[in-house]
């Protein structure tokens, strides 16, 4: 068993961070595609298999998956859809080579790109979906609306994200923790618009029909509380803040979290996240305006 303070230095280092506090990096950075996988790419696939039950969509169609990461939904779309073709994009290199590297997305075309401005004719997709992406965007109204500029009439376009004002995001206890200590933790910039509301809104807003909403609810396992530990740090979100601060305030929010998690008569702690999701379909003529085509690169 290892002492609270080694565990605390072996999972943030092998030394005590000398960083203080102005110098964290104050956004989420999607660099690592190994470490996304376990700290959140295990959630994202238990809400995606969810998501997709939900959606059931026919098989043998062709999808565009925005923000695809590292490839941990775009796979399941291959396992589960039979697809004709699907496209990846997202901004960050690392994640795009995790995702190329997986052995179940050999069929998937990943590019960089941007939610913002796809790449691609209008109506080149039956489908295009974000998994867990909307509140990144900049502007989500502008990437809901480049969705349904490249689905085809009669399509879908789809999402799900966690319900961040609701309180349903894995590491929502972590996030508490910090407050605590006095510090902000980071949020999605666009944290406000995975309500239920905020995406019906966003979707009837930009055009589509039939749409709907849901609540998705997943638990995960951890072994112990060092797997949670450790888990958490792998993230792009915890991590730059917990750098810069003291190892007291370190151990101050192992504490409050080891008071606070659900822990079963074996030590696991079983950890409940909820997501929200919304579908709508394309109406017809809607992304046939002239002026807005691009060409797909
Ligand atoms: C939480 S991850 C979700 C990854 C993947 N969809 C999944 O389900 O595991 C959020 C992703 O959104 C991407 N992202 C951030 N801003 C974006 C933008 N403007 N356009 C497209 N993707 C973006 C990030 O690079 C990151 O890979």
């Amino acid at each position: 068993m290892r002492s609270r303070q080694a565990l605390m230095w072996q999972t943030m280092g092998d030394k005590p961070h000398k960083q203080e506090p102005h110098m964290t990096d104050q956004t989420i950075r999607f660099d690592d595609g190994a470490a996304y996988e376990r700290f959140m790419g295990v959630w994202s696939q238990l809400a995606g298999a969810a998501f997709l039950d939900w959606l059931a969509p026919p098989l043998g169609e062709s999808w565009l998956d925005v923000g695809c990461g590292n490839g941990a939904f775009s796979e399941m779309i291959v396992q589960r859809l039979a697809p004709t073709a699907v496209d990846g994009i997202d901004p960050s290199e690392a994640q795009i080579a995790f995702a190329q590297a997986r052995a179940g997305t050999r069929m998937v075309s990943f590019r960089q790109g941007d939610a913002m401005a796809l790449s691609y004719a209008n109506a080149s997709f039956d489908h295009a979906l974000m998994a867990l992406v909307i509140f990144f965007v900049p502007v989500p109204a502008t990437g809901v609306a480049e969705m349904v500029r490249v689905t085809r009439p009669g399509g879908s376009v789809s999402a799900y994200a966690w319900d961040i004002p609701g309180g349903g995001f894995p590491y929502a206890h972590l996030w508490d923790a910090l407050r605590e200590q006095g510090k902000t933790p980071l949020l999605p910039p666009q944290a406000a618009v995975s309500s239920r509301e905020a995406l019906h809104g966003l979707w009837a807003g930009a055009g589509l029909l039939d749409v709907e909403t849901t609540s998705i609810t997943v638990q995960r396992t951890f072994t112990d509380f060092d797997d949670l530990w450790a888990t958490t740090l792998m993230g792009p979100i915890v991590a730059p803040t917990l750098a810069g601060m003291s190892p007291t305030q370190v151990l101050a929010i192992q504490d409050y979290l080891r008071a606070r998690l659900p822990t079963n008569a074996q030590g696991q702690i079983v950890y409940t996240a909820r997501a929200n999701a919304v579908k709508g379909v394309v109406a017809w003529l809607q992304n046939q305006s002239a002026g807005t085509r691009k060409s797909a690169e």
